[in-house]
């Protein structure tokens, strides 16, 4: 196969091209990326050397659909994972969520409809999220499942759930081969350090404060990246056309706890204080619409394709931990923003 991944510098994106590369020999894959601020070709620094031939990273925006059309045409599939990712962002100004989540995928879609017409074989994956959703009280004990009516809080996940549900219209009106999965947190190497994980594990590092919203008692199912790579590969190859499979982790937990558990990961492999980390908990200003809970229930997707997640929460955190440690370069240059200046030059005239 011949696989298009859209946003494949980012922090799932990176992770899936290089779970496809070493798990299907016979696969290339194109890589179609903007490289916005969470784009980072260094995430995938080693992959063209060590997959010779089978890689190729092109430069652009989903929304172009001139680039976008021949790219599509020549792919046998398309794991779609490029979006605007970050809730608070999207708090901020949802402008580029619109852009590029709606607008985006509605350019990909029409371009495989185009390029590929009725009844293909060829297949597009919509990595959608829980978000669409909406959000759980606490005390509920029930979890979603995929005939959950939506109903998105943030302008984030309205413009998640706005390409979810585009996907599934090609899908019902022009019958391309749309799946579409809902995936709960991920975590783990080369997630861009604004979302809560890495942010936490960076800052315990550093010393620096660890901002916590509100009373932190906002629960989140985790799961780790590589579970959610090949979860969505299996449902980009065997899933059925037209369907929607939640992907979970089975690991719910209040963001304060995550936050303790990390700490005390961090005091153990850098020798600092865990009482005088756990001191650098800061309760701060609550995120306006913030959802309580999310709970996913992926009983669909371990009953038709058999997937369960391999790697459970404990080993997942201390090995995202361990990768921090280990990537301290990686890190000074996401957050410092010299990555961004430097791939600039080095993409330019591409
Ligand atoms: P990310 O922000 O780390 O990466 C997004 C990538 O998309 C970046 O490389 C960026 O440069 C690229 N991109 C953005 N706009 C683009 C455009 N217009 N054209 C081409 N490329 C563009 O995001 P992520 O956390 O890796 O999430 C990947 C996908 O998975 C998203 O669709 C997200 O909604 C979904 N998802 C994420 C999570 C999570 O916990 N991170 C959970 C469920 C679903
Ligand atoms: P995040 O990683 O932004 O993912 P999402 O909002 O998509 O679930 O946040 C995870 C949880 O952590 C969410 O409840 C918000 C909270 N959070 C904090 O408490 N502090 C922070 O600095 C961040 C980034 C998030």
């Amino acid at each position: 196969m011949l696989i298009l991944v859209t946003g494949g510098c980012g922090f799932i994106g990176s992770n899936f091209v290089r779970h496809v590369l070493a798990s299907h020999p016979g696969d290339q894959v194109v890589n179609l990326d903007l490289l916005t601020y969470a784009g980072n070709p260094a995430n995938l620094a080693d992959v063209e050397a060590d997959y010779p031939g089978r890689y190729r990273f092109v430069q652009g925006d989903i929304c172009d659909a001139a680039l976008v059309g021949p790219l599509v045409a020549q792919a046998d599939g398309v794991a779609h994972f490029a979006a605007e990712s970050h809730v608070d962002r999207s708090i901020e100004d949802a402008q580029a969520f619109v852009r590029t989540n709606v607008l985006g995928t509605q350019c990909l879609l029409h371009a495989a409809k185009q390029a590929w017409g009725d009844g293909q074989e060829r297949r597009f994956l919509y990595v959608s999220t829980d978000e669409v959703y909406g959000a759980l009280r606490l005390e509920d004990g029930r979890r979603f499942r995929e005939d959950w009516p939506l109903d998105p809080k943030s302008p984030y996940s309205a413009s998640k759930a706005a390409g979810d549900q585009l996907a599934r219209a090609y899908h019902h009106t022009f019958g391309l081969q749309v799946l579409v999965t809902r995936c709960s947190n991920n975590y783990g190497p080369y997630q861009f350090p604004e979302k809560l994980i890495p942010l936490m594990i960076l800052n315990a590092l550093a010393g620096r404060e660890l901002p916590v919203y509100g009373d932190g008692l906002y629960v989140r199912d985790w799961l780790h990246v590589l579970d959610h790579c090949r979860a969505s590969d299996l449902v980009l190859r065997q899933g059925r056309p037209g369907e929607v499979y939640n992907i979970g982790g089975n690991s719910e937990l209040a963001n304060l706890e995550l936050v303790q558990r990390l700490i005390a990961l961090v005091a153990a492999k850098s020798g600092q204080d865990q009482e005088r980390l756990a001191g650098l908990i800061r309760h701060v200003k609550d995120r306006p619409g913030h959802d309580r809970r999310y709970a996913i229930d992926a009983g669909k997707l371990e009953r038709e394709l058999g997937f369960t997640p391999q790697m459970g929460l404990a080993q997942g955190l201390e090995r995202t931990v361990d990768w921090y440690l280990s990537h301290q370069e990686w890190c000074r240059r996401v957050t410092s923003g010299e990555y961004r200046q430097y791939y600039q030059r080095m993409y330019a005239g591409r």
